[in-house]
């Protein structure tokens, strides 16, 4: 299914995201929402429930995770749509067990405990067959978007899908994992290559598919020091990038790092061959323009800050996009939204974001 369908997509009505990852002027600026879709919404939880309350399922199910894909658009005024997957399906390529308990998150049964276990994950994956459900459901959905918005594919990072295997799920510090990277520096470069191997083709099956966009989540970059980052992440992240532009193009689609919790390592990605680099929330914007003054940034408001009164979070998000500027930009929260967040004061961000920079642009 994947191949050959490119040309037959529906032509694109907002392409607003798209030209602003390129660095381009846009009558507004373009939003998206990190978990955009998920259990915030009614409609999310209702068709989880109806479906099992089987997460996996539903992202291996291409016309289900297609459906979840585009209830956020249904709802909102968003400039993209990004398809309803997770990170830890690469894990799961890789030969690994991970099951989404209720109520704890990701649990893998047996995670990665010493070097050797590295032997047993799958070789040679081939992300077109395994992940192939995930290609199916970027097709289906960019044909079902009827050129509405563009479509987001991603991955995780290495570093990130590392620490996930050896913790065996979420945590706080990663310490497991970092003792990898003290005491197994070989087994860690071996592990951190295997993945970086599947991720570029991952990636590049996504566009051939019909992503329009793709961001890497280096979500656990918040627990590496600025040494251990330039070590372990950084060059594995710059060979995503450069190997996937050398397979489709350089301008064949732009690229996103969000590296939560790295505002360490700004300069450094403002010097990487990423297109835009998305801040959570903790990142003064200031700073951020400041030590990548020619690149697009993306982010960054508080989600927390969706609990707030409306006034209130009308005046954050002015704020938010009066700092970054209305050029270089994509707007966006500084992580995912959370399940308990209202998705009314979801549309008083996006719609804030639209009228008040494109107010600011025809000033
Ligand atoms: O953004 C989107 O709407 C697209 C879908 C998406 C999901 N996960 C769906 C999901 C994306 C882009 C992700 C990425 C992801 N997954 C990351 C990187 C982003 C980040 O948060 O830093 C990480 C670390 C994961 C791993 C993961 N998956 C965790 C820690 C959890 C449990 C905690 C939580 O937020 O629920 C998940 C489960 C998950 N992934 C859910 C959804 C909608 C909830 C599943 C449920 O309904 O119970």
């Amino acid at each position: 299914m994947s191949k050959n369908f490119q040309k037959d997509f529906p032509p694109m009505k907002n392409d607003l995201i798209l030209r602003a990852a390129r660095g381009e002027t846009t009558e507004r600026v373009p939003v998206w929402i990190m978990r955009q879709a998920g259990r915030y919404l009614p409609e999310f939880l209702k068709f989880k429930e109806e479906h099992g309350n089987d997460f996996f399922h539903i992202v291996q199910t291409p016309n289900l995770a297609c459906e979840i894909t585009l209830q956020p658009i249904r709802r909102f005024d968003l400039d993209a749509a990004i398809i309803f997957s997770d990170i830890l399906v690469i894990p799961q390529a890789l030969g690994m067990t991970c099951e989404m308990v209720k109520g704890k998150g990701p649990h893998f049964p047996e995670p990665l405990r010493e070097p050797e276990d590295i032997k047993k994950l799958n070789e040679n994956v081939v992300v077109e067959e395994t992940l192939g459900y995930l290609m199916d459901a970027i097709t289906l959905t960019r044909h079902k978007l009827e050129g509405k918005v563009p479509l987001i594919g991603f991955s995780g990072a290495p570093w990130t899908l590392m620490a996930y295997m050896i913790e065996g799920g979420g945590s706080k510090t990663t310490s497991n994992a970092k003792k990898w990277l003290y005491k197994h520096s070989e087994a860690t470069s071996l592990l951190l290559q295997k993945l970086t191997n599947v991720i570029v083709d991952y990636l590049v099956a996504q566009v051939r598919a019909g992503a329009q966009m793709l961001q890497v989540f280096e979500s656990c970059a918040e627990c590496l020091s600025p040494y251990l980052f330039t070590l372990y992440a950084f060059p594995h992240l710059e060979e995503i990038a450069v190997r996937v532009k050398q397979r489709l193009g350089k301008d064949a689609v732009p690229m996103v790092i969000f590296a939560k919790g790295a505002s360490y390592a700004i300069r450094e990605l403002s010097q990487s061959s990423y297109d835009v680099i998305g801040l959570d929330w903790t990142v003064p914007v200031e700073d951020a323009r400041l030590q990548a003054p020619n690149c697009v940034l993306q982010g960054n408001l508080d989600p927390c800050g969706l609990y707030a009164s409306k006034d209130d979070l009308i005046r954050a998000t002015k704020s938010m996009v009066r700092s970054f500027g209305t050029k270089k930009y994509i707007a966006n929260l500084g992580h995912g939204i959370y399940p308990d967040m209202d998705p009314e004061q979801v549309k008083i961000f996006i719609d804030t974001i639209h009228s008040y920079s494109e107010s600011l642009n025809n000033q």
